[in-house]
């Protein structure tokens, strides 16, 4: 009603509250390599449409006259309690669309107290991202040189990253024809390396200062986070030097959720990284039940990959997530609005969700569960 009531008086929102109308407007501003790079996906397309056509196949069956006025969204993920079941995905090199990038972001997030995972391959430090006031979480690019490793955990736990996403799927960067055509990788201009430029261990490693030779310091970083994939045997490392939640992102067989909970983790992303790795794998969505099947009593299970309304958060709920991270619709805000743009992507998604919430019937995220769908 806040929109409808300011539009009594002429005042006309500043942004769309449609999700597609936003990636429009942002597309006219970005230069084209920065759009692809973030609507892109891999070889073809087949699994980021895969995502979204798995959302349409199913329907919520409303169900009326019940007590639901008063709903709540209150989420408790690993202890602690949230104002809604949303995060904000992992996203690296956010200065692309705007210069504040994962600033803008972090204090989006903090000003509706909902996570922020801070990715890796951010364009401002774990530190500075985190003056912003809000839950924080770190998502890891898992480096090859345990010191590394050990020294970005610290960072994070010291600058109060509580949460730890470990992203699986992405040990070496997919076949993007998108950014190929376009010889357009940020990580090689340096944008999206903050993080392991400014980590102290990182930096005894290379033969020149950074300040001096900036493009032999980013040739030295790629290969040792990407090309080479970790085994099961290595989470140890990780389990050892962390104390708080752990969380596998890019699981997407019930197999490996059993392995996660076996392995001590505390919970599992489903996701397929938006689409942008495995061209062909299966939707994200189609991945979540049997995995919530398989650990939802023994491991926290989250979902990504094409949530674009809160209708979509409902439906991922109901197949068996506690919570959705969100991806490219609040890159999309970052693109037009800074800060006060993901503010509006995430509140119009939010407030969609309390809506569809409530129209179908439910009071709680913890109302649903697969019986209040149909397959369409
Ligand atoms: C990502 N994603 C990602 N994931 C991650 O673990 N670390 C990262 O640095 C990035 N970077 C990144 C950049 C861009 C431009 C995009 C679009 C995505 C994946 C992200 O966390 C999430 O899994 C997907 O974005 C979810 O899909 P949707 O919501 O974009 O469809």
């Amino acid at each position: 009603y806040e929109i409808y009531l300011n539009g009594l008086t002429g005042r006309h929102p500043p942004y769309s509250a449609h999700v597609a109308e936003l990636e429009r407007a942002a597309r006219e501003r970005l230069d084209p390599g920065a759009y692809w790079y973030v609507a892109g996906s891999a070889g073809t397309g087949a699994t980021d449409r895969a995502n979204r056509e798995a959302f349409d196949r199913w329907r919520i069956v409303p169900r009326m006259l019940r007590d639901v006025s008063v709903r709540d969204l209150d989420t408790e993920l690993f202890g602690r309690t949230y104002p809604a079941p949303l995060a904000l995905a992992p996203v690296g090199v956010q200065s692309i669309v705007h210069p504040q990038g994962e600033l803008a972001t972090s204090r989006a997030a903090a000003a509706l107290g909902v996570p922020m995972v801070l990715s890796t391959a951010s364009s401002h430090t774990l530190e500075e991202v985190a003056e912003a006031d809000g839950p924080r979480w770190y998502q890891l690019y898992w480096p090859h040189d345990d010191e590394v490793t050990l020294s970005l955990l610290e960072r994070a736990r010291k600058s109060g990253y509580d949460t730890l996403v470990v992203t699986l799927d992405t040990w070496t960067l997919a076949w993007r024809p998108n950014d190929l055509d376009r010889a357009y990788l940020p990580f090689l201009r340096g944008t999206g390396l903050a993080i392991p430029l400014s980590d102290p261990v990182f930096r005894s490693r290379l033969a020149r200062p950074v300040e001096e030779d900036p493009d032999a310091a980013i040739m030295q970083w790629v290969p040792m986070f990407n090309g080479r994939a970790h085994t099961w045997d290595q989470l140890s490392l990780l389990r050892d030097n962390w104390e708080g939640p752990i969380v596998l992102k890019g699981v997407q067989h019930a197999d490996d959720a059993r392995r996660a909970a076996d392995a001590g983790m505390d919970g599992v992303v489903v996701s397929n990284h938006g689409g942008r790795q495995v061209d062909g794998a299966l939707a994200s969505l189609d991945a979540l039940a049997p995995v919530a099947e398989a650990v939802g009593d023994r491991l926290t299970v989250l979902f990504d990959s094409g949530v674009r309304s809160g209708a979509d958060v409902f439906k991922a709920l109901a197949l068996g997530a506690r919570a959705v991270l969100l991806g490219r619709p609040y890159m999309w805000g970052l693109a037009n609005g800074g800060e006060d743009g993901v503010r509006h992507v995430v509140r119009s998604i939010l407030a969609e969700l309390d809506l569809t919430l409530g129209l179908a019937g439910f009071r709680t995220p913890a109302d649903l569960d697969p019986s209040v769908l149909e397959r369409a």
